[in-house]
């Protein structure tokens, strides 16, 4: 769970809205965000319904991301796969499996597999994958390396300050487009970030409603 909120961020949404903040709000914020790490929820690890490993399938088997999270260059939400995308390998593959076996139930059904999600800001926060992955932020520089874990866990606080963090100095963090799903890609040099950027148009909002609508 995550911390509660101090009394005077009540109304916080309606004064964003209306987008009267004052001085005092805006020190109060500098204050928190900018000199607290604030971590939220890092190394959070719910048990799954299916034993799923990312290891194996991103990692060993190599597919690529895209494969079972197809909307994450078009859509605000990466999106889980269906149950169906699993059942192309596994009518044939493992088909005995008793991991597999509430896939193989929802798959009977029609219902979904009750997948426990792992990363999940607050309603009050927008986020949007397209908006990052077509601009050359790969999933590594927010997931970590996924293709290495046996069970999802958050990697980053995926905090206010964090999300600031990177949109003040994109710079470090980006990489060509082709390669948004690479695990293991680093930048050759300082001078490969100003370049993409540059080349990319990445001019990342850090006035409150870019992620407070
Ligand atoms: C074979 C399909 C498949 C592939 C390939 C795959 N994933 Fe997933 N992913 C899933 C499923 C199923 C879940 C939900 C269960 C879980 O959290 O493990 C998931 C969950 C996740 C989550 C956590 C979602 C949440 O609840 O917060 C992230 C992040 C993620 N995947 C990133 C990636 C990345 C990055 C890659 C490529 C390196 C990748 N996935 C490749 C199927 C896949
Ligand atoms: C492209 C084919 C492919 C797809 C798609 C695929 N898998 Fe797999 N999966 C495999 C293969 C191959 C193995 C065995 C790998 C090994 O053991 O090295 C495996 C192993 C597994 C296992 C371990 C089973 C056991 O008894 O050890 C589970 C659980 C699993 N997959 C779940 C899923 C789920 C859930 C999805 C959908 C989100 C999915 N897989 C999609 C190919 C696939
Ligand atoms: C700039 C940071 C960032 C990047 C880049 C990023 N993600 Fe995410 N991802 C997040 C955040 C934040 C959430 C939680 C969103 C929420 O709760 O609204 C999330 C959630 C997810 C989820 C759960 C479903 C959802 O959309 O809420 C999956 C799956 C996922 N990401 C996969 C990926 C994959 C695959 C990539 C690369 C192609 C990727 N992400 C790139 C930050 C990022
Ligand atoms: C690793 C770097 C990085 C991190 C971390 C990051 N962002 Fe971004 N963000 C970017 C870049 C780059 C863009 C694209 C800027 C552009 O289009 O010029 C962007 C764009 C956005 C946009 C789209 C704004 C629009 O104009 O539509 C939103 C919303 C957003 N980010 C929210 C978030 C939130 C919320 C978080 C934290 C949970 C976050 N970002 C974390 C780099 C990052
Ligand atoms: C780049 C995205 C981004 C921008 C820009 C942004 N925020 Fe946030 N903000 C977030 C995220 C993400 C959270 C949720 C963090 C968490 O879960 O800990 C948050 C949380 C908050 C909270 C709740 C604090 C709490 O106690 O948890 C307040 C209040 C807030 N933001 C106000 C603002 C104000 C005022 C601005 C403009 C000065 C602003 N935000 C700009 C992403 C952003």
């Amino acid at each position: 769970m995550r911390s509660p909120f101090p009394p005077w961020t009540n109304n916080i949404r309606n004064l964003l809205g209306a987008g009267a903040i004052g001085g005092l709000v805006y020190a109060v914020l500098i204050v928190t965000y900018g000199f607290s790490p604030n971590a939220t929820d890092v190394g959070y690890q719910p048990e799954q319904p299916v034993p799923f490993s990312h290891r194996i399938h991103a990692g060993k088997l190599g597919m690529d991301c895209r494969y079972c999270h197809q909307d994450v260059e078009r859509n605000a939400f990466a999106a889980i796969p269906a149950t169906q995308t699993c059942m192309a390998c596994h009518e044939r593959i493992l088909p005995e499996s008793t991991k597999l076996a509430p896939v193989r139930e929802s798959w009977a059904s029609g219902g979904p597999v009750p997948w426990v999600k792992v990363h999940d800001l607050p309603d009050y926060a927008y986020f949007d994958h397209a908006a990052h992955v077509t601009k050359g932020v790969g999933c590594a520089s927010c997931h970590g390396r996924i293709d290495q874990m046996e069970v999802v866990w958050q990697s980053k606080p995926l905090s206010m300050g964090w999300c600031l963090e990177c949109h003040r100095n994109p710079e470090p963090n980006l990489r060509p487009k082709a390669l948004i799903t690479k695990m293991d890609y680093a930048q050759e040099g300082p001078e490969v970030g100003a370049r993409l950027r540059a080349e990319y148009n990445v001019n990342p909002r850090e006035d409150c409603s870019t992620c407070h609508r």
